[in-house]
């Protein structure tokens, strides 16, 4: 027989679908449920999380829980097949033009970070660390901080030594030494398609070749992939498995685990970056490739800088078998980093606030999603496809005949600059597509204050621009 919280929460699921519950409507709060279904605080709990879980849910911080509709429901984003080659990045348009803006960089506004719990873990670590934060660092890391993130990850199903692990000047500092010390200018890195397109502005900057794998339906094809690892043309793989950019999905477990294991089988290094690994929706931290790897060919990278403070630019790379030769340069090129941060962040993490505070982001960044998805929808035609992520920080839509470049052009005149699709890609790709930072709220709370409320607003008006601009130019580019 299911369990009590299964039977009630699926007979919730069908008052939806026969519309006795309404969307946007407001549940009753978890002590008044207990009371109406004659259940404990744990069987109300683990029922709202599930509906939670499944989408059917969503949580407005200190209001209450509401009903909506599951974004996976409503339609997605295709990704193309197609057959793979050796391609030469070229350095995205947009870091010439220097653009910011919220809904341009993954990003997340100072209002979201715990700045006064930081601050105070700045003013102990200092106290703590005394003299020791004017010498010169120890170039793997900080043994506090890594022993802190080895604890925090074990916690999380995923196993790690401090002793493995190497602190860096955040995560694409990470990769930068991971390609340096696996591969030589020339040649080629299998990346994901589309790619983050910072990844490929530090291939074109390395001398690098790439080659893109599609990646559909949440799969990567890992066929292709192992052709072209067969034929020796690939000298370094370039993956992210957990909650990808610009995709939002995760890699299921049986791929992770097959690139793994391709990594091990061909001696090819993966190098992993798992930055939004922690911003999961739905409470549940997911695996990353480097979990199966099992002989060291997995370099996993990752950073604070989607979780605490891009700025304080602390990231960490575990090297596996490559671990030597990545300490060594980092030694000779930067003699360590930054002292004070390290401490600061060791602190927020072993206070537990670090676990606390991803609680907080990852529900607030879910409401986000919403928030966004639902404008989206009300204001784009409704052909619309509209990526419906697992976790992390942005959002990818797709338009039939969209020119994202033209979009953009009148975009930046409008000072509401966002990602093309085609900068995601090498290749003539993603031109109808384009990404979205959701970082910060475009609806605000009722309790938020008057600033933050004109905030809200005013970047929902954005967002109404940026909607008008592209409605206009899908009418204009002939069917
Ligand atoms: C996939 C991915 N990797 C790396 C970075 C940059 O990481 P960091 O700021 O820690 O260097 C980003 C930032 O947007 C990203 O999306």
């Amino acid at each position: 027989m299911a369990a009590r919280y299964i039977t009630i929460s699926d007979t919730i699921i069908n008052d939806i679908d026969k519309g006795l519950l309404l969307i946007d409507q407001r549940m009753p709060s978890l002590r008044q449920f207990t009371q109406l279904h004659d259940v404990s605080m744990t069987t109300a709990n683990n029922c709202y999380q599930r509906l939670l879980d499944l989408g059917w849910l969503h949580a407005k911080p200190q209001i209450g829980y509401f009903i909506t509709q599951p974004l996976n429901k409503q339609s997605t984003p295709v990704y193309p097949r197609f057959n793979v080659k050796i391609s030469k990045p070229k350095i995205s348009q947009s870091i010439d033009q220097g653009l910011r803006g919220p809904f341009y960089t993954a990003q997340l506004p100072a209002a979201l970070l715990p700045q006064a719990t930081l601050s105070r873990c700045l003013r102990r670590a200092n106290q703590r660390a005394g003299a020791d934060v004017f010498a010169y660092p120890d170039y793997q890391g900080d043994i506090g901080l890594r022993t802190a993130l080895a604890n925090h990850f074990s916690q999380r199903h995923f196993p790690l030594k401090a002793d493995n692990l190497v602190i860096t000047n955040g995560c694409i500092d990470a990769v930068r030494s991971a390609i340096e010390i696996t591969t030589n200018p020339g040649d080629t890195i299998a990346v994901s398609s589309p790619c983050f397109s910072g990844l490929l502005d530090l291939l074109e900057n390395m001398g690098r070749l790439v080659i893109e794998i599609p990646c559909y339906q949440a799969q990567l094809d890992l066929e292709q992939l192992e052709e072209r690892l067969k034929s020796k043309r690939i000298s370094a793989c370039l993956f992210s498995a957990n909650h990808i950019n610009p995709q939002g999905f995760c890699l299921s477990n049986k791929q992770k685990q097959r690139i793994a294991e391709l990594a091990a089988h061909y001696q090819v290094p993966v190098i992993e970056d798992d930055i939004y690994l922690e911003l999961s929706y739905s409470n549940t931290t997911p695996l990353p490739i480097k979990y199966w790897d099992k002989s060291g060919w997995v370099l996993w990278c990752s950073s604070v800088s989607k979780t605490i403070a891009a700025g304080y630019r602390l990231g960490w790379c575990e090297p596996g078998r490559y671990f030597n030769d990545y300490l060594q340069l980092r030694n000779v090129q930067f003699f360590g980093v930054n002292n004070i941060v390290q401490h600061t962040v060791c602190e927020f993490i072993n206070t537990g606030q670090y676990a606390k505070h991803l609680k907080k982001l990852t529900t607030t960044l879910a409401s986000h999603a919403r928030q966004y998805h639902s404008l989206l929808r009300e204001l784009l035609p409704g052909n619309t496809k509209i990526s419906v992520a697992e976790g992390g920080m942005v959002i990818w839509l797709q338009l039939d005949n969209m020119d994202s470049q033209a979009v953009l052009s009148e975009a930046l005149k409008q000072g509401v600059p966002f990602r093309a699709g085609s900068e995601f890609t090498t290749l003539a790709y993603y031109q109808n597509c384009l990404r979205l930072n959701i970082g910060w709220p475009i609806v605000a709370n009722a309790k938020d204050t008057p600033d933050k409320q004109a905030e809200a607003l005013a970047l929902s008006a954005k967002l109404v621009i940026l909607c008008e601009l592209i409605n206009a130019n899908v009418a204009v580019i002939p069917k």
